[in-house]
Order: C-alpha cells, then structure tokens, then sequence
C-alpha cells in the first residue's frame, strides 16, 4: 500500500481571496490545510483585486504549519494567466490548485510555469474518466474532488447517501492510492447542518478520503476529529504490532487479537495510523505553542 505522507489534510478550508477579514482571521483557525481561492467564490468583477490582495498577503502573512494553497481560475478564462504569473514562484504557496482537469495536458501547461507542487480538482466527467492518468502526473500532488461542479455537470441530484456521486469518487480515490497521491473530498454546502456534516465525513473517512474540504469555520472541529485516528485505533494498532512481534518471535506468521488473525499487512497499516496520529499530534503542540 502506498501512503500519502505524513502531513494531514484532514480539514481543507476554501476562504474567498477577496475576503480579507476571514483570510485575516484563518491564521489562527485549525484548519491543516487552506485553498485561497479566486476562481468560483471570487466574483469576476472583484479577481484583479482579490489577486492582488492575495499576493500581497502570502508574501507577509504567517499560516503557521497550515499549506497554503492557491485555487486559480480556470484555464482558458481571461484571468488565469494574470493568476498563474502572480503566484509561478511565489514563496508564500505551497501548491497550486488548478480547477476543472480535464487529463494530464492542462497540468502540463500549468506545470510549464508554476515551480510549486501542482493539485488538480476532479470535478469533470472527462477528468474522473481520465483520473488514473491525472494522478500519474509527475509533478501532481493532491487531488480535491468539487462535487458541486460534478453534480451540475452529470445531470444528477444532491442526495445524502451521494450514491449518484459514488463512481466518480470511487475512481478519483483508487487514482490517488495508485499514485500515492493525497485525495480531500469535496464540500458539504449546509455548513450549519453539524450532523450531516458528520455523516458525510464518515462516509469520505470510509472510502479512503484522507479529509474534507470545508467552507466555514464551524465544520472544522468535526472533519479534524472524524479524519483523526480514535485512541480506540490507535490503541488497536500498537497491541496489533506487539501481538505480531510476539507471534514471530515464536516463528510463527500470523498472531491472534481479540479473536482476529494479524498478519505483516496489518501491521503496515498500523504503523501507517500511529505515523499518522503522530502527525496529528506534532501538529496540534506547534499550534498551541503559537
Ligand atoms: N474561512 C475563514 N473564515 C470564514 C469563512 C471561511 N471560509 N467563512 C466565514 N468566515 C468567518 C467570517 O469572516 C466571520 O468572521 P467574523 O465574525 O470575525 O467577521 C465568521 O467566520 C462567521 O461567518 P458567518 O457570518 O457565519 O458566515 P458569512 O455569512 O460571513 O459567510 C459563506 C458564509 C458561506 C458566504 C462563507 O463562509 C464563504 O464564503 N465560504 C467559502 C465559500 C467558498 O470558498 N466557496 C468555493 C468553494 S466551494
Ligand atoms: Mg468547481
């Protein structure tokens, strides 16, 4: 199995680049991670200011261990040139989302200019259909699905079991494990529904989701605690451990826990949960230390 790195995402908050008080306000959120955005929440008439105040502010705000990263206009509008020249090498960026991929070649363009990490939206028909080769992208780094944009674009209805969904998001996350790719679940519109919210992290959580985009700050606390490994887990991993490390020192394959069989691959995903509760963990002493 190949994982997606040490860094969480489990919270992935959108924050309109033209809003300058929730922009100024999300350096001190628990966000993991933030896409500054200027394309769908920007509207037209406000993009040259939003991309201006936008530079201005990563060159001397500090989000601390939060990623920053861009979400530029789509490729052929008329701002996304100005938006990719603005922020191609820009040291307050950690990665630049690019909307709407299609297939590997609109990443080759913005690849051919930008110097940081690249992350794709997978909210297209063509792109999940193309989402192997998308995650094959040499310089790609994370996937975020815009389930907005993939609802409006297949012709299917919002429903709480997002089983119209399921297709496409089932075939973005065994891209992203193929590639070894990070891969956030798009967002949950009734940002005052907490248990909804709840659910529909669960749901993403199950599939392999490593967290959640979200646009308000109230959904924070339950994608940060429902992407986080329990105690329970990480409990159940480090007896897993143990209880193998006992089984071979008898010379034996396989252990016995709590009536379970634990073989060499169980033990791989533990040491993947504590690596990634650890990261958990590191992360939330340097916030407090702020
Ligand atoms: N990031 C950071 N802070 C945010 C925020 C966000 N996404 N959304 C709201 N806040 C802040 C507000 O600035 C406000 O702070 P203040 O009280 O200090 O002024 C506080 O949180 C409460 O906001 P609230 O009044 O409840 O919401 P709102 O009416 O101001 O905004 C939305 C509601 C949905 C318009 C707003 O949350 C938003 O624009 N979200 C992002 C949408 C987006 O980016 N969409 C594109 C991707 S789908
Ligand atoms: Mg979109």
């Amino acid at each position: 199995m190949e994982t997606s790195g040490a860094r969480p995402y489990r919270s992935v908050l959108y924050i309109p680049a033209s809003r300058e008080r929730a922009l100024e306000k999300a350096r001190a959120l628990p966000a993991d991670a933030i896409i500054f955005d200027l394309e769908d929440a920007v509207p037209p008439e406000e993009k040259p200011r939003a991309r201006d105040l936008l530079a201005r502010l990563l060159a001397e705000a500090d989000y601390g261990a939060r990623a920053r990263i861009v979400r530029v206009n789509g490729l052929g509008t008329v701002w996304v040139e100005g938006d990719l020249r603005a922020f191609a090498a820009h040291p307050g960026v950690d990665a630049v989302l690019v909307p709407k991929v299609n297939g590997p070649a609109d990443l080759d363009l913005v690849a051919a200019v930008v110097k940081a990490p690249l992350w794709a939206m997978l909210e297209t028909a063509k792109g999940c259909l193309n989402a192997g080769a998308i995650a094959a992208h040499d310089r790609l780094e994370g996937m975020v699905m815009g389930t907005n944009d993939l609802v409006k674009e297949l012709g299917a209805r919002f429903r709480n079991d997002r089983l119209p969904l399921m297709a496409g998001l089932g075939v973005c996350v065994l891209a992203a494990r193929a590639e070894g790719r990070v891969i956030v679940d798009g967002v949950f519109n009734a940002f005052r529904d907490a248990a909804g919210l709840r659910a529909e992290c669960e749901q993403g959580r199950d599939m392999g989701f490593d967290g959640k985009t979200l646009i308000h700050p109230a959904q924070l606390a339950v994608a940060n605690e429902v992407f986080a490994p329990s105690e329970e887990e990480v409990d159940l991993a480090r007896r897993q451990i143990a209880a193998y490390a006992e089984a071979r020192s008898r010379g034996e394959g396989v252990a016995v826990l709590d009536g379970k069989i634990v073989e060499n691959l169980h033990v791989a995903a533990a040491a993947v949960l504590i690596g990634k509760a650890e990261a958990i963990a590191a992360r939330s002493i340097a916030a407090a230390a702020v």
